[in-house]
């Protein structure tokens, strides 16, 4: 079966997602492991609870970002991934480390990028006075939310929206686009090819696929 290792931070919505979609397709694929660098996600008790083993790793056991990436390549590595997971991980990675883990490292950003880098992306967009907002799913290079997009969802923003319920909505958008994304990269339709976006054999455009 193919191995994925999911990293969190903290809730876990995303991972949880994953475990679901997943669970029943053993032979196929699996989330062979979870690793938090934060000792209180909540991420991690989902795992347990899925009989996933659950690894923390906290950055602040480490004089700097090199050496924390290195020891999470490690503990990464001893579950010899096809895939890896960001969902929700809120650290930013070594150019070394996303090099090493090119064209088969995901993440999922709470915005339609390349709109809204970085953190805040809800208040961002309504403060903008955005008509839409969404979430999106790349391939991670050495540039932060900056990886070429594989899938987007989006959502109205409407009259009375605030940060909070629109976060609610693009997370449920993240919870399907996200297990969508995965299974086209272990049926091995999704590939990362000169910087681009391949999947099914067909280049997409620069915000992935609707
Ligand atoms: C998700 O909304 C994800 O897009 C975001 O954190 C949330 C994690 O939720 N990620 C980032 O902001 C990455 N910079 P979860 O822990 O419930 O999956």
């Amino acid at each position: 079966a193919k191995s994925i290792v999911v990293l969190i931070s903290g809730s876990g919505s995303n991972l949880q997602a994953l475990l679901d979609h997943f669970a029943d397709q053993p032979e196929r694929a699996r989330i062979s492991a979870v690793i938090s660098n934060r000792a209180d996600a909540y991420g991690l008790e989902r795992a347990k609870a899925a009989g996933v083993p659950a690894h923390v790793l906290s950055h602040r056991d480490y004089p700097d970002r090199p050496s924390f990436d290195r020891a999470l390549a490690e503990v990464i590595n001893r579950y010899q991934p096809d895939l890896v997971v960001l969902a929700g991980f809120m650290r930013i990675l070594t150019p070394e480390f996303t090099d090493r883990y090119i064209g088969r490292l995901f993440n999922i950003h709470p915005s339609l990028l390349p709109k809204y880098k970085g953190l805040d992306t809800h208040q961002r967009a309504l403060d903008a006075g955005d008509t839409e907002h969404g979430c999106s799913v790349h391939f991670v290079t050495s540039e932060l939310d900056g990886g070429p997009v594989i899938i987007q969802a989006r959502t109205p923003i409407l009259p009375g929206d605030s940060a909070e319920n629109l976060a609610q909505r693009v997370h449920q958008l993240e919870h399907r686009i996200y297990p969508l994304a995965a299974q086209w990269f272990v049926d091995g339709r999704l590939q990362l090819e000169a910087g681009t976006v391949v999947l099914d054999g067909t280049v997409l455009p620069s915000g992935g696929q609707p």
